[in-house]
């Protein structure tokens, strides 16, 4: 399994931000974690990646507890985080350079390979200058062709299209697909649902720290007792987004005897 979840918690103070999550997600698979702000996406994977210790339960990748092996499960895996803070003073190509080294990549594998990278992101051109001048897009960018230039077997993305354009989201989406068919595994966060809708295996909606839904599009429509509902649909009646909307709908109507 490419990735495990057992039982998986994280208390910050008072706050249950993640309940007893369990999940698997198998090698090749593209998974698209999907919830609203604040259900614990970014939690979950912050356990994932090593970065945050569980309050309780067991986060593996290939088989390995990221938080008691780190270096061997890290071998594995590659993060961009929502708000990549990459190195401002290294250019696009040394900071992809650095990463390379790092995982022990040769110059002739990655340098045909960040060169290709750099071209589907359209970086090819700003591949010399230094990241502090990058877009907020340009960084999430850059981020994910170091995130790729060691071809990770696990490839974690928190909200990877937040800040790229329809060209790059575009990019983004058919190079995953195309990755995780030649088999690596990709878990995507997102409140895009077209996003998850188009290009995942299988989508696992998180709400207020527990999973809510998981399955294929096909098996949550089931689950929803429709055959066109849209995830869209599927997601707001599971997440409670349609009770805040008849209250936002609510609250949009004039008061009584107000005059219009
Ligand atoms: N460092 C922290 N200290 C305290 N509480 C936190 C911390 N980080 C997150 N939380 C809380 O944990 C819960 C889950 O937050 P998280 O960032 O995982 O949500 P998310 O699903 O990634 O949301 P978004 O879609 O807005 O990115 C929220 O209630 C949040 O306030
Ligand atoms: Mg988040």
């Amino acid at each position: 399994m490419a990735i495990k979840l057992s039982d998986l918690s994280k208390r910050y103070g008072s706050n249950d931000a993640v309940r007893g999550v369990s999940l698997e997600v198998e090698q090749g698979e593209l998974f698209g974690f999907l919830g609203p702000n604040g259900a614990g996406k970014t939690t979950t994977i912050k356990m994932l990646t090593g970065l945050l210790e569980p309050s309780s339960g067991i986060a593996e990748i290939k088989g390995i507890n990221i938080w008691t092996s780190p270096i061997e499960a890290k071998k594995h895996l590659a993060y961009v985080p929502d708000h990549p803070n990459i190195y401002p003073k290294l250019t696009g190509w040394e900071y992809i350079q650095f990463v390379a080294s790092v995982f022990g990549v040769s110059e002739d594998t990655y340098e045909k390979k960040a060169a290709e990278l750099l071209e589907t992101f359209s970086l090819t051109e700003r591949a010399d200058e230094l990241i502090e001048s990058y877009s907020h897009g340009m960084k999430q960018k850059i981020a994910i062709c170091g995130a790729l230039i060691h071809e990770p077997d696990v490839l974690f993305l928190d909200e990877p299209t937040v800040g790229l354009d329809p060209k790059s989201a575009r990019a983004l989406k058919n190079l995953l697909r195309k990755l995780c068919d030649e088999g690596m595994t990709a878990f995507v966060s997102t409140h895009i649902l077209e996003i998850a809708e188009e290009m995942c295996d299988r989508v696992g909606i998180i709400a207020d720290g527990q999973i809510v839904a998981l399955g294929t599009m096909d098996e949550l429509r089931q689950l929803e007792g429709t055959s066109e509902g849209s995830l869209e649909d599927i997601f707001l009646e599971l997440t409670g987004g349609e009770a805040e909307q008849a209250l936002i709908e609510e609250m949009g109507k004039p008061e009584s005897g107000e005059i219009k």
